[in-house]
């Protein structure tokens, strides 16, 4: 008999079904696979539509930003990943990745309510300056894949993220449930992505700002060092350099070193 995905994830039919959304439409949940991106990747070239979904309880090849592994015990994370059409419209899909990071954001404060939970540009979620979440999006020809990981269960972390890393359950959160986690992330992204990916982060430009972690801080990148003076309309990041200059910072030319 095949073994099913954790109870916990198998609850994310009904809560989906309940909010009525586009996205996780439809949604494939696995106890097991190399990606949730590349699952994504792969159906999106058979034409999966708009929302099409795939979360795991485990994945063997888990992938992060800039090369770097993803990985999390069985059951311990919510791993997801959803693809978005429709997107030759949008005039900002630089963007993309705040929004997620903001909605990942927004529905990991929910359940960390007396704790502040900010957003490290360009979306890593951070919880007393420990990353709780993170998210990687990625072009195709045909759309956007975009793959989240958040920490939900997670108790130990290998050696190398020891003091950097964090879950929900290790700052306090209770009764997680990794199906609702799901359906809240994606109705908040199905909330704002299109608006903001077709007319810039007008519209969430203050709720970004009021989370922004590095926003006065010292930051240092590739191009040089500076203060990070937030965020431009396209989701670059301001920074007023050690020499007076502003320049605006695009997460794809930088490996960002911060000193929170
Ligand atoms: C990062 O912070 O570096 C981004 C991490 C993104 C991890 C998620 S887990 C679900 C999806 N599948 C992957 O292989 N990666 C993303």
């Amino acid at each position: 008999m095949r073994e099913a995905v954790a109870p916990d994830l198998l609850g994310a039919r009904d809560c989906i079904a309940s909010k009525g959304g586009r996205l996780g439409l439809p949604l494939v949940l696995l106890r097991e696979t190399d990606s949730t991106s590349e699952e994504a990747k792969r159906a999106a070239k058979q034409g999966a539509p708009h929302g099409a979904t795939w979360a795991a309880d485990l994945q063997t090849r888990g992938r992060g930003r800039q090369g770097r592994a993803w990985t999390s015990p069985r059951a311990e994370g919510l791993l997801f990943s959803v693809v978005l059409r429709g997107t030759k419209a949008w005039r900002y899909p630089e963007t993309l990745p705040l929004v997620v990071g903001l909605a990942v954001r927004d529905v990991v404060s929910t359940r960390l309510s007396s704790r502040d939970v900010l957003l490290k540009w360009p979306n890593d979620v951070l919880v007393a300056n420990k990353k709780v979440a993170g998210v990687l999006v990625e072009a195709t020809r045909e759309c956007y894949v975009v793959g989240v990981g958040i920490n939900v269960s997670v108790r130990q972390f290998p050696p190398e993220l020891e003091g950097r890393a964090t879950s929900l359950a290790l700052e306090g959160a209770e009764q997680l449930s990794r199906g609702a986690l799901l359906a809240d992330v994606l109705a908040a992204l199905d909330r704002d992505v299109e608006h903001v990916a077709s007319f810039g982060l007008g519209l969430i430009h203050g709720r970004l700002r009021a989370v922004d972690a590095l926003y006065g801080k010292a930051v240092s990148g590739e191009r040089g060092s500076g203060i990070a003076r937030g965020l431009s309309e396209k989701g670059g990041l301001i920074v007023e350099c050690d020499d007076g200059r502003v320049q605006e910072w695009s997460s794809g030319e930088v490996h960002l070193v911060t000193h929170l």
